[in-house]
């Protein structure tokens, strides 16, 4: 798994190109900076944006090729952020450290994304706000129709509405969708897409 993720990152363009997604930018643009965790952070587009931002920013993802990608793209925009190369259940959560968590395309096999997601919470300070954006179920429409379309094809990785309303129990919902959007981020995601949106409140 790990292999092919380098492998696929071992090219000179960025798979899900340089600008951040989307919904996390909506999103961040409305926050103060603050300290931000971004868990299986690829190549860096969305901690780079934070870090322009001046939020003080924690990645981590188990492919070292995406992290020397990512330290370029900080470089190249005259920022820092602070990544390590580890797997979900290695990362160092220490309690309440975080304002900030945004889980972006941080799709992980049906039995490890409730007990992953979850410890990671322990890092998210009270009031903290949680941003997350990956495949629905409906995605796999989309992946019939058209073999390049984004996202895993094990559908036990990919969301439901009720998973993450589950995922998120004791959170207050400020916002979760399903919606068909257009994606555009690079050769990695291009075309329709249907998606889970959401942002939550530890309280
Ligand atoms: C679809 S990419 C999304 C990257 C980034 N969040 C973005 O939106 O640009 C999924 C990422 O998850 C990472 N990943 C997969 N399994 C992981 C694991 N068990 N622990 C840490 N990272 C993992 C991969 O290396 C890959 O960079």
């Amino acid at each position: 798994m790990k292999t092919d993720w380098n492998k696929r990152y071992s090219v000179e363009e960025y798979v899900y190109g340089k600008q951040p997604n989307y919904f996390f930018r909506t999103v961040m643009d409305t926050l103060s900076p603050g300290k931000i965790l971004l868990p299986a952070e690829g190549e860096g587009r969305n901690g780079v944006y934070a870090a322009c931002r001046k939020w003080d920013v924690m990645a981590f993802d188990s492919s070292p090729v995406a992290r020397q990608k990512a330290l370029k793209l900080a470089g190249e925009n005259g920022v820092e952020i602070n990544y390590h190369v580890c797997d979900y259940p290695d990362f160092n959560c220490h309690e309440s450290v975080f304002d900030a968590i945004a889980f972006i395309y941080a799709h992980l096999p049906d039995k490890q994304k409730h007990t992953y997601y979850r410890r990671l919470f322990l890092c998210l300070k009270t009031g903290g706000k949680v941003i997350f954006e990956a495949f629905s179920k409906n995605q796999q429409k989309y992946q019939l129709d058209d073999p390049q379309a984004g996202g895993p094809r094990d559908p036990g990785m990919l969301f439901s509405k009720e998973e993450v309303e589950e995922i998120f129990t004791g959170f207050a919902l400020l916002k979760l969708e399903e919606e068909k959007i257009l994606l555009s981020e690079g050769p990695g995601h291009t075309g329709y897409a249907s998606v889970v949106r959401c942002v939550a409140e530890k309280i």
